[in-house]
Protein backbone atom coordinates (compact mmCIF):
# COMPACT_ATOMS: atom_id res chain seq x y z
CA UNK A 1 0.00 0.00 0.00
CA UNK A 2 1.32 3.16 -1.18
CA UNK A 3 2.64 5.88 2.01
CA UNK A 4 0.44 8.82 1.74
CA UNK A 5 2.30 12.44 1.70
CA UNK A 6 4.92 13.92 -0.22
CA UNK A 7 9.03 14.40 0.76
CA UNK A 8 11.75 17.43 -0.06
CA UNK A 9 14.84 15.61 -0.78
CA UNK A 10 17.73 16.36 -3.04
CA UNK A 11 16.18 19.59 -3.73
CA UNK A 12 13.15 18.70 -5.25
CA UNK A 13 9.65 17.22 -3.53
CA UNK A 14 8.91 13.70 -4.52
CA UNK A 15 6.01 11.51 -3.25
CA UNK A 16 6.97 9.56 -0.15
CA UNK A 17 7.34 6.42 -1.56
CA UNK A 18 9.54 7.68 -4.08
CA UNK A 19 11.89 8.91 -1.69
CA UNK A 20 15.14 8.23 -1.43
CA UNK A 21 18.80 8.06 0.51
CA UNK A 22 21.85 6.23 0.16
CA UNK A 23 22.68 3.23 2.38
CA UNK A 24 25.93 4.92 3.49
CA UNK A 25 24.21 7.92 4.76
CA UNK A 26 25.17 8.24 8.87
CA UNK A 27 22.28 8.71 9.97
CA UNK A 28 21.12 4.97 8.96
CA UNK A 29 24.07 3.54 9.92
CA UNK A 30 25.12 5.01 13.06
CA UNK A 31 21.77 7.08 14.00
CA UNK A 32 24.06 10.18 13.56
CA UNK A 33 21.49 12.56 13.36
CA UNK A 34 18.48 15.18 14.61
CA UNK A 35 15.24 15.85 13.73
CA UNK A 36 11.83 17.74 14.67
CA UNK A 37 8.13 16.52 14.93
CA UNK A 38 6.40 19.83 13.94
CA UNK A 39 2.01 20.19 13.09
CA UNK A 40 0.93 22.23 10.87
CA UNK A 41 -2.52 23.53 10.48
CA UNK A 42 -4.30 25.58 7.63
CA UNK A 43 -0.63 25.49 6.05
CA UNK A 44 0.71 27.14 8.71
CA UNK A 45 3.38 25.19 11.00
CA UNK A 46 2.38 25.23 14.57
CA UNK A 47 4.93 26.66 16.91
CA UNK A 48 7.51 26.51 14.14
CA UNK A 49 9.80 29.08 15.84
CA UNK A 50 10.68 27.09 19.22
CA UNK A 51 10.83 23.99 16.98
CA UNK A 52 13.25 26.06 14.53
CA UNK A 53 15.46 26.79 17.60
CA UNK A 54 15.53 23.51 19.34
CA UNK A 55 16.99 22.13 15.83
CA UNK A 56 19.52 24.42 15.85
CA UNK A 57 20.39 23.69 19.46
CA UNK A 58 20.36 19.71 18.44
CA UNK A 59 22.90 20.93 15.71
CA UNK A 60 25.28 23.00 17.90
CA UNK A 61 25.53 20.26 20.25
CA UNK A 62 26.43 17.39 17.86
CA UNK A 63 28.54 19.49 15.93
CA UNK A 64 26.35 18.86 12.84
CA UNK A 65 26.32 21.82 9.75
CA UNK A 66 22.71 23.01 9.12
CA UNK A 67 22.28 22.19 4.65
CA UNK A 68 20.53 25.67 5.19
CA UNK A 69 20.32 28.58 7.15
CA UNK A 70 17.25 29.18 8.88
CA UNK A 71 15.57 31.54 6.94
CA UNK A 72 16.33 28.93 3.60
CA UNK A 73 15.35 26.20 5.83
CA UNK A 74 11.81 27.91 6.76
CA UNK A 75 11.50 28.86 3.49
CA UNK A 76 11.90 25.29 2.03
CA UNK A 77 9.38 23.91 5.06
CA UNK A 78 6.67 26.06 3.76
CA UNK A 79 7.04 24.98 0.41
CA UNK A 80 6.60 21.59 1.41
CA UNK A 81 3.68 22.39 3.52
CA UNK A 82 2.35 24.92 0.56
CA UNK A 83 2.73 21.42 -2.04
CA UNK A 84 1.19 18.76 0.06
CA UNK A 85 -2.49 18.94 -0.68
CA UNK A 86 -3.94 18.73 2.97
CA UNK A 87 -4.06 22.16 4.90
CA UNK A 88 -3.30 20.06 8.56
CA UNK A 89 -0.78 17.48 8.64
CA UNK A 90 2.71 16.08 10.43
CA UNK A 91 6.30 17.79 9.26
CA UNK A 92 8.66 15.41 10.20
CA UNK A 93 12.25 17.21 9.64
CA UNK A 94 15.31 15.42 9.56
CA UNK A 95 18.75 16.18 9.38
CA UNK A 96 21.25 13.77 8.95
CA UNK A 97 25.11 13.41 8.84
CA UNK A 98 24.99 12.07 5.51
CA UNK A 99 26.88 9.91 2.97
CA UNK A 100 30.42 8.53 4.30
CA UNK A 101 32.24 5.71 4.20
CA UNK A 102 31.70 2.94 6.64
CA UNK A 103 32.56 3.98 10.10
CA UNK A 104 31.44 6.36 12.76
CA UNK A 105 33.64 9.32 11.78
CA UNK A 106 31.64 12.10 11.48
CA UNK A 107 34.32 14.22 9.93
CA UNK A 108 34.55 12.00 6.99
CA UNK A 109 30.56 12.75 6.36
CA UNK A 110 31.07 15.88 4.12
CA UNK A 111 27.24 17.48 3.19
CA UNK A 112 24.76 16.79 5.87
CA UNK A 113 21.45 15.35 4.45
CA UNK A 114 17.90 17.63 4.68
CA UNK A 115 14.64 15.42 4.37
CA UNK A 116 11.58 17.44 4.89
CA UNK A 117 8.85 14.59 4.99
CA UNK A 118 4.65 15.94 5.02
CA UNK A 119 2.00 13.26 6.15
CA UNK A 120 -1.47 12.77 7.87
CA UNK A 121 -2.05 14.31 10.71
CA UNK A 122 -2.48 11.28 13.18
CA UNK A 123 -5.89 12.45 15.20
CA UNK A 124 -5.34 11.44 18.53
CA UNK A 125 -7.25 8.38 19.72
CA UNK A 126 -10.86 9.31 20.67
CA UNK A 127 -10.98 6.34 23.31
CA UNK A 128 -7.36 7.48 24.57
CA UNK A 129 -8.91 11.11 25.13
CA UNK A 130 -12.34 9.74 27.24
CA UNK A 131 -11.15 7.51 29.12
CA UNK A 132 -7.31 7.94 29.27
CA UNK A 133 -4.59 5.57 28.41
CA UNK A 134 -2.41 2.46 30.69
CA UNK A 135 0.79 3.20 31.53
CA UNK A 136 3.49 0.92 33.30
CA UNK A 137 7.10 2.44 34.42
CA UNK A 138 9.29 0.49 32.05
CA UNK A 139 12.78 -1.89 34.16
CA UNK A 140 14.58 -0.12 31.02
CA UNK A 141 16.19 3.17 32.50
CA UNK A 142 16.94 6.58 30.54
CA UNK A 143 20.17 7.11 28.86
CA UNK A 144 21.95 9.20 31.73
CA UNK A 145 21.90 12.78 30.90
CA UNK A 146 25.43 13.32 31.15
CA UNK A 147 26.46 10.39 28.39
CA UNK A 148 23.55 11.16 25.68
CA UNK A 149 21.62 14.70 26.80
CA UNK A 150 18.60 14.14 26.50
CA UNK A 151 18.10 17.91 25.21
CA UNK A 152 19.34 16.59 21.73
CA UNK A 153 16.96 15.59 19.42
CA UNK A 154 18.78 13.00 17.84
CA UNK A 155 17.34 9.92 15.87
CA UNK A 156 18.60 7.64 18.70
CA UNK A 157 15.33 5.84 19.62
CA UNK A 158 16.60 2.20 20.67
CA UNK A 159 16.53 3.35 24.08
CA UNK A 160 12.73 4.33 24.12
CA UNK A 161 11.79 1.50 21.96
CA UNK A 162 13.25 -1.13 24.40
CA UNK A 163 10.62 0.70 27.05
CA UNK A 164 8.23 0.31 24.38
CA UNK A 165 8.79 -3.00 23.77
CA UNK A 166 8.05 -3.58 27.52
CA UNK A 167 4.86 -1.50 27.46
CA UNK A 168 3.64 -4.23 24.40
CA UNK A 169 4.69 -7.02 26.53
CA UNK A 170 2.49 -5.83 29.37
CA UNK A 171 -0.69 -4.70 27.01
CA UNK A 172 -0.02 -1.36 27.82
CA UNK A 173 -0.26 1.57 25.75
CA UNK A 174 2.68 3.99 27.07
CA UNK A 175 5.69 3.06 29.26
CA UNK A 176 6.97 5.74 31.99
CA UNK A 177 10.94 5.55 32.44
CA UNK A 178 13.17 6.21 35.44
CA UNK A 179 16.56 7.52 35.11
CA UNK A 180 19.51 5.84 37.21
CA UNK A 181 18.52 7.53 40.78
CA UNK A 182 14.95 6.45 40.10
CA UNK A 183 13.61 9.74 39.11
CA UNK A 184 10.60 9.81 36.61
CA UNK A 185 11.90 11.31 33.12
CA UNK A 186 9.16 10.75 30.82
CA UNK A 187 7.33 8.76 28.45
CA UNK A 188 9.08 7.05 25.53
CA UNK A 189 7.77 9.90 22.87
CA UNK A 190 6.28 12.20 25.61
CA UNK A 191 6.76 13.98 28.62
CA UNK A 192 4.68 13.86 31.68
CA UNK A 193 2.83 15.87 34.01
CA UNK A 194 1.14 15.34 37.08
CA UNK A 195 -1.72 17.21 39.08
CA UNK A 196 -1.63 17.57 43.46
CA UNK A 197 -3.82 19.47 44.94
CA UNK A 198 -4.53 21.51 41.76
CA UNK A 199 -0.88 22.29 41.21
CA UNK A 200 1.17 21.26 38.39
CA UNK A 201 4.32 19.44 38.28
CA UNK A 202 6.63 18.25 35.27
CA UNK A 203 10.63 17.02 35.40
CA UNK A 204 13.28 18.71 34.61
CA UNK A 205 14.91 17.62 31.68
CA UNK A 206 18.48 17.19 33.36
CA UNK A 207 16.80 14.03 34.83
CA UNK A 208 16.33 12.88 31.21
CA UNK A 209 13.65 14.31 29.39
CA UNK A 210 13.54 16.10 26.30
CA UNK A 211 13.00 20.11 26.75
CA UNK A 212 9.21 19.27 25.06
CA UNK A 213 7.51 22.43 23.25
CA UNK A 214 4.28 21.04 24.24
CA UNK A 215 5.62 20.78 27.60
CA UNK A 216 6.70 24.54 27.68
CA UNK A 217 3.29 25.76 26.18
CA UNK A 218 1.65 24.19 28.85
CA UNK A 219 3.38 25.55 31.44
CA UNK A 220 2.71 28.66 30.11
CA UNK A 221 -0.88 28.00 29.80
CA UNK A 222 -1.16 26.60 33.25
CA UNK A 223 1.05 29.91 34.54
CA UNK A 224 -1.44 32.12 32.74
CA UNK A 225 -4.52 30.82 34.23
CA UNK A 226 -3.16 31.04 37.57
CA UNK A 227 -2.33 27.23 38.02
CA UNK A 228 1.45 27.63 40.30
CA UNK A 229 3.57 25.11 38.46
CA UNK A 230 6.58 23.44 39.44
CA UNK A 231 9.62 21.86 37.28
CA UNK A 232 11.00 19.36 39.94
CA UNK A 233 12.07 15.70 40.12
CA UNK A 234 9.52 13.18 40.45
CA UNK A 235 9.61 9.21 42.24
CA UNK A 236 6.87 7.08 41.05
CA UNK A 237 5.16 7.28 44.42
CA UNK A 238 4.91 11.25 43.31
CA UNK A 239 3.05 9.65 40.10
CA UNK A 240 1.50 6.76 42.07
CA UNK A 241 -0.15 9.27 44.61
CA UNK A 242 -0.97 11.88 42.34
CA UNK A 243 -4.53 13.32 41.75
CA UNK A 244 -4.17 13.29 37.92
CA UNK A 245 -1.61 12.44 35.02
CA UNK A 246 -1.26 13.39 31.40
CA UNK A 247 1.39 13.09 28.54
CA UNK A 248 1.83 15.49 26.37
CA UNK A 249 3.93 15.92 22.49
CA UNK A 250 3.45 17.42 19.17
CA UNK A 251 2.37 14.09 17.69
CA UNK A 252 0.35 12.75 21.15
CA UNK A 253 -0.75 16.67 22.05
CA UNK A 254 -2.23 15.96 25.33
CA UNK A 255 -2.98 12.88 26.53
CA UNK A 256 -4.74 11.79 30.29
CA UNK A 257 -3.30 8.74 31.89
CA UNK A 258 -5.68 6.46 33.61
CA UNK A 259 -3.59 3.84 35.37
CA UNK A 260 0.33 3.24 35.88
CA UNK A 261 1.31 -0.29 37.39
CA UNK A 262 -1.87 -1.01 37.86
CA UNK A 263 -2.85 2.25 40.19
CA UNK A 264 -6.02 3.93 38.96
CA UNK A 265 -6.66 7.60 38.88
CA UNK A 266 -10.33 8.17 40.20
CA UNK A 267 -10.16 11.45 38.12
CA UNK A 268 -9.36 10.80 34.34
CA UNK A 269 -9.56 13.10 31.66
CA UNK A 270 -9.05 15.09 35.42
CA UNK A 271 -10.70 19.12 35.27
CA UNK A 272 -7.16 19.89 35.50
CA UNK A 273 -6.74 18.15 32.06
CA UNK A 274 -9.36 19.52 30.60
CA UNK A 275 -8.75 23.19 31.47
CA UNK A 276 -5.50 23.01 30.39
CA UNK A 277 -6.63 21.06 27.01
CA UNK A 278 -9.01 23.80 26.02
CA UNK A 279 -6.67 26.23 26.79
CA UNK A 280 -4.29 24.38 24.17
CA UNK A 281 -6.92 23.98 21.52
CA UNK A 282 -8.02 28.18 21.97
CA UNK A 283 -4.06 28.65 21.71
CA UNK A 284 -3.73 26.84 18.18
CA UNK A 285 -7.15 28.65 16.73
CA UNK A 286 -5.50 32.05 18.40
CA UNK A 287 -2.09 30.87 16.24
CA UNK A 288 -3.77 30.83 13.00
C1 LIG B 1 11.47 11.57 24.00
C2 LIG B 1 10.46 12.64 23.76
N1 LIG B 1 9.99 13.32 24.81
C3 LIG B 1 9.07 14.30 24.66
C4 LIG B 1 8.56 14.62 23.40
C5 LIG B 1 7.57 15.72 23.25
O1 LIG B 1 8.22 16.87 22.74
P1 LIG B 1 7.47 17.97 21.87
O2 LIG B 1 6.35 18.48 22.72
O3 LIG B 1 8.50 19.00 21.61
O4 LIG B 1 6.98 17.29 20.65
C6 LIG B 1 9.03 13.92 22.28
C7 LIG B 1 8.53 14.25 20.94
O5 LIG B 1 9.00 13.76 19.95
C8 LIG B 1 10.00 12.90 22.46
O6 LIG B 1 10.47 12.20 21.42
Amino acid sequence: MPVEGICWINNEIVRLEDARISVMDHGLLYGDGIFEGIRFYNNKAFLLEPHLERLVASAKALALELPQGIPELSTTLQSVIKEYKNHHGYIRLIITRGKGPLGINPALCKTPELIIIASPLNMSDEQAQKKGIRTIIASTRRIPADCLDPRIKSLNYLNAILARIEANNAGVEEALMLNQQGYITEGTVDNIFIVNNGELYTTPSIDGSLAGITRDLILNLANDSGINTHVKSLAAYDIYAADECFLTGTGAELIPVNEVDGRKYSDCPGNIFKQLKNQYQNSLIQRQ
